[in-house]
């Protein structure tokens, strides 16, 4: 992110945010510490060609992401559980690689539609409490960005093609992630 300076500038002091929104943001550079390492252990094991450019592509704009968070958030104002984020992250894309391009695509269509709703949710309080029209708008070009990520995951594997054993795997994805969100808000 070239602009990352001038952003920082618009936003107010991480220390001085309501406590639920402390919580949120927590929780949104955990999940893209997430994110990175997601789409790391997709490249630790696929030799597909194809998949590993969606990857590419996508592991350059999680680190952007999680670049903003970085530059804001001071270490003591992080969850203190990153070293599970990193793991729970990579084991999840690893795993999903192992059995292919089409459950990678299944788990990044379920990550990615779950992140969409969280930014979005953060998004609306932001806007009713005028807490933040600046970080709103940051998290708004985010949210636009996973919209992408899960729009691409969903084109690479068309709904008529998806077994119900995806189904369920895509519900156990979403609540990891849930119960994810829920303790790195807090710890
Ligand atoms: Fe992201
Ligand atoms: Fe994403």
């Amino acid at each position: 992110m070239g602009r990352l300076e001038n952003i920082m500038g618009a936003l107010p002091r991480f220390e001085q945010l309501p406590a639920w929104l402390r919580a949120d943001l927590r929780s949104d550079h955990a999940g893209e510490l997430g994110a990175v390492y997601i789409y790391r252990g997709i490249l630790a094991v696929t030799t597909d060609v194809a998949l590993r450019d969606f990857a590419d592509r996508h592991l350059r704009q999680e680190r952007e992401h999680l670049h903003f968070f970085e530059a804001w958030l001071s270490p003591a104002q992080r969850s203190a559980l990153l070293p599970l984020w990193r793991f729970s992250g990579f084991i999840l894309g690893a795993l999903s690689a192992l059995f292919g391009p089409a459950a990678v695509y299944t788990t990044i269509d379920a990550v990615e539609r779950f992140v969409v709703a969280h930014y979005a949710r953060q998004i609306a309080r932001l806007q009713m409490t005028g807490d933040g029209v600046a970080i709103a708008e940051v998290l708004q070009n985010f949210c636009a960005d996973e919209q992408r990520h899960r729009n691409d995951a969903v084109q690479r594997h068309p709904v008529q093609k998806r077994a119900r054993l995806a189904g369920a795997w895509a519900a156990i994805v979403a609540l990891g992630s849930r119960i994810a969100v829920c303790t790195a808000r807090w710890v």
